[in-house]
């Protein structure tokens, strides 16, 4: 740490005058406009264990893992894993420790409706999210809150789950509790996290409820996640406008550079922005699907013999009711793709009829995760795509982190440290505007299909404890004088 810290000083007394390595002065690497935010992510099944406590219903998650224990690395799974549920007062202790603004949190719908409905709620589930609401305010701590991170209530399963229109009028009912109820007090809502990713567990078979219906069960379960935001957003803006909230999604999707300077590659990385951010972003940015995700789903579904496309259709009045349903942008961001026009995958499938071709650059890092390689100038890459793509909606990205298995923390430091400085070139040469960041993550936690063996916490969690003591890394460390310093500047 010595090091670290003397290095930070150095900095600081530099500040005036030095030039960094790439021209730009060391200020721009120090500062951030005016009330940015630095925050921290956790999603409720990745944390909370008590997955039956006081009366919690089962999610898709609770009863995948039950049924085929098998499909994560271990046998792990999410039943205690952090134990949030117990803990949460440790997880607020350190994410104040480290100098945290803002804490993103997901609830999970079966803790405070065990039956999907609001014919049955859980008082206990609900006070937890109170608790721990209340617990961030009195530290000083924003709470920025998701309503759908991956944990649907298994009962609506039973009749499909996204793929039935049902749920989204369920999840309306749902999101119009936890407004009524938390809106007094948490002004960040998120409606859906990473849609695509949802969309990716009916269309493909890596996350829950895992149904491998590549190329119609993604579409349509996205249909049914849109039609539920647009209506959660106007529901708001109907029935809590006066709390002043702001409301948006955690897009996810492929941040792309061309294989090649010809121009089917070059146009392959447009597409490729639209078939993965543009799926979800458009309809609620600009209005329907992106014209060629229309085109070309419904050109390979009349290939196919369909009646009718792949890809549903909103009604005008839908359109209209989804478009304009966000007032700021969710940038989830940790890797970037190489991509070339061509066809993959089986078919159908989404990939298939985006006709893109994805590859890592081998130059590029790798990381305790085959799906994440080191990019940090994808960052600023994504953040401009948006910015040129949607205007000048403001930005929080709301997942950024380095995963390893225990042994990298180093790396993870590197990771923060051109991310943030790629961000920062993003806002000052750019002019992108970004107001915040949540990183992935406050704690090491339960990483879906890889269990506790990925972690991408700045904080230790000792799984062997009961008492699963949180320990800050170095890299927590780091994030405090990093958040420290940047408030100096300012
Ligand atoms: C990989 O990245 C390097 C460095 O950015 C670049 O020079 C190279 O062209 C890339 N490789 C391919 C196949 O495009
Ligand atoms: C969506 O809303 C924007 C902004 O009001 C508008 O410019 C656009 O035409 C709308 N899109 C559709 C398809 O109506
Ligand atoms: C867990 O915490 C309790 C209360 O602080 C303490 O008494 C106990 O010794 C701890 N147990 C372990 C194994 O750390």
């Amino acid at each position: 740490m010595a090091n670290l810290i003397s290095g930070l000083i150095l900095t600081l007394s530099l500040l005036e005058v030095a030039l960094s390595d790439d021209g730009l002065p060391i200020a721009s690497h120090t500062m951030f406009p005016k009330g940015f935010m630095f925050g921290a992510s956790t999603a409720a099944y990745q944390v909370e264990g008590g997955w039956n406590a006081d009366g919690k219903g089962v999610s898709i998650w609770d009863d995948l893992l039950h049924k085929y224990p098998e499909y994560v690395v271990y046998n792990m799974n999410g039943d205690v894993s952090d134990d949030s549920y117990h803990f949460y007062k440790d997880d607020v202790r350190v994410l104040k420790e480290i100098g945290f603004q803002t804490y993103r949190f997901s609830i999970a719908w079966p803790r405070v409706l065990p039956d999907g409905t609001t014919s049955n709620i859980n008082q206990a589930g609900i006070d937890y999210y109170m608790n721990l609401i209340d617990e961030l305010i009195a530290n000083g701590i924003e709470p920025v809150v998701a309503l759908y991170h991956w944990d649907l209530p298994v009962t609506l399963q039973k009749f499909g789950g996204w793929l039935n229109p049902k749920v989204v009028d369920l999840f309306v009912d749902y999101a119009d509790l936890m407004f009524k109820t938390y809106g007094d007090k948490v002004k960040w809502w998120i409606t859906i996290n990473e849609p695509e990713s949802v969309a990716g567990g009916y269309g493909g078979g890596d996350a829950a409820p895992a149904l491998n219906l590549f190329g119609t069960g993604d579409y349509l379960s996205g249909h049914n996640l849109l039609r539920a935001h647009g209506k959660t957003y106007r529901l708001y803006q109907k029935k809590y406008s006066h709390f002043g909230g702001k409301i948006s999604m955690a897009f996810c999707g492929a941040t792309c550079y061309p294989a090649s300077d010809s121009p089917e590659d070059i146009a392959a990385v447009d597409r490729c922005f639209q078939f993965s951010f543009g799926w979800f972003a458009h309809p609620v940015i600009k209005g329907d699907y992106p014209p060629v995700m229309r085109e070309y789903v419904d050109e390979n579904s009349m290939a196919e013999g369909r009646d009718v496309s792949r890809l549903p259709y909103f009604t005008e009045e839908e359109i209209q009711e989804i478009n304009g349903t966000v007032d700021w942008f969710g940038l989830n961001y940790y890797t970037s793709q190489m991509v070339k026009a061509g066809l993959t995958d089986m078919d159908p499938s989404l990939n298939r009829d985006s006709r893109i071709i994805k590859s890592f650059n081998s130059s590029w890092p790798t990381s305790g995760t085959n799906w994440l390689r080191v990019v940090p100038q994808g960052l600023r890459l994504i953040a401009t795509k948006v910015k040129e793509a949607y205007g000048d909606i403001p930005i929080m990205v709301t997942e950024n982190g380095y995963p390893d298995h225990g042994e990298h923390d180093d790396l993870r430091i590197g990771y923060f440290e051109t991310h943030l400085a790629e961000l920062r070139r993003a806002i000052y040469e750019d002019g992108c505007n970004i107001f915040g960041i949540c990183i992935w993550s406050i704690i090491d936690n339960f990483e879906w299909r890889n269990g506790y063996t990925v972690k991408f916490g700045v904080v230790n969690v000792d799984f062997n404890s009961p008492n699963r003591t949180r320990t800050l890394k170095n890299s927590g460390y780091w994030f405090q004088h990093y958040i420290a310093m940047h408030k100096l500047v300012e």
